[in-house]
């Protein structure tokens, strides 16, 4: 069960806020006939936040679900208590950030992005290694595919999140540059690429380099931006001297497990 709130923590973060709900009313329910409305109001939602909050870390979520527990009672608190907001820019906010993020919840890999310096090292490894073809899985916006296109290489990108996609394709189009799909990372043949390159998250990683592993051709080479595969040691780690000291992990393919 914690293994499911683990993998999944926005089922945590809502069972956290459904427990402690009937705590708060059986604990501030006295108090409403000796305390004016509005403390009483401030206390039950703060109450709220610091019982949610407590359940979260005790599902094991990680740390920053604490502040998001506690932070959402008060939040929701403030927003009935001001009253007569206009509903339109939640609904729009909530339609910007589904299209930009709903694929998160599931996959546990947000939006950032590589930066230039990155790309130029990653453009430089593949005119080193002659390299031709090269992938990359979540390629957000696409400036990855769109700086190693060129001389000669084919870039590809494929992103799943619809609003990401799309400027990613639309950028890809106005300029020229690398093709981008819309598609799963997970259902994506990567047979045929010289590299694939991933920046995503801790969360994938050992069932990535399952997929990787198994199917990418001998002699090609998985680069992983930030995030090593847990258990298997890179070939090589380049770490750049970035603002950010990005650190490349490189795999090669049949190389060794
Ligand atoms: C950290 S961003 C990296 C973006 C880009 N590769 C870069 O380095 O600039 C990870 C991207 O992977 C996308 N993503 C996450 N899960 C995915 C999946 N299962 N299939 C395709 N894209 C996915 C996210 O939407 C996000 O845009």
């Amino acid at each position: 069960m914690l293994v499911l709130f683990r993998k999944t923590p926005i089922l945590g973060a809502f069972l956290a806020q459904v427990v402690a709900l009937p705590v708060v009313a059986a604990v501030t329910a006295p108090l409403s006939t000796s305390v004016e409305r509005l403390p009483l109001i401030a206390i039950a939602l703060v109450l709220q936040g610091l019982i949610a909050a407590g359940i979260t870390r005790a599902l094991g979520l990680a740390r920053w679900w604490l502040l998001i527990a506690f932070l959402f009672p008060l939040a929701m608190g403030s927003a009935f208590l001001i009253g007569n907001l206009p509903a339109w820019p939640f609904g729009l906010a909530f339609l910007a950030l589904a299209l930009v993020f709903s694929n998160t919840t599931r996959g546990r890999v947000p939006l950032y992005l590589t930066n230039r310096e990155t790309a130029s090292v990653l453009t430089d490894m593949m005119r080193d290694r002659g390299a031709t073809r090269v992938l990359d899985l979540g390629c957000g916006l696409g400036g990855v595919v769109r700086a190693l296109y060129g001389e000669g290489r084919r870039a590809r990108g494929v992103e799943n999140a619809p609003a990401v996609y799309l400027a990613a394709r639309l950028l890809s189009v106005l300029t020229g540059k690398g093709e981008i799909r819309r598609g799963d990372l997970w259902k994506t043949d990567v047979s045929q690429e010289d590299i694939v390159y991933a920046f995503l998250s801790p969360a994938p990683m050992a069932a990535l380099w399952q997929k990787l592993s198994t199917e990418m051709k001998p002699g090609s080479l998985f680069v992983s931006n930030s995030f090593a595969v847990p258990d298997i040691d890179p070939d090589e780690i380049w770490e750049l001297s970035d603002s950010r000291k990005t650190r490349l992990f490189l795999y090669p393919i049949g190389a060794k497990d």
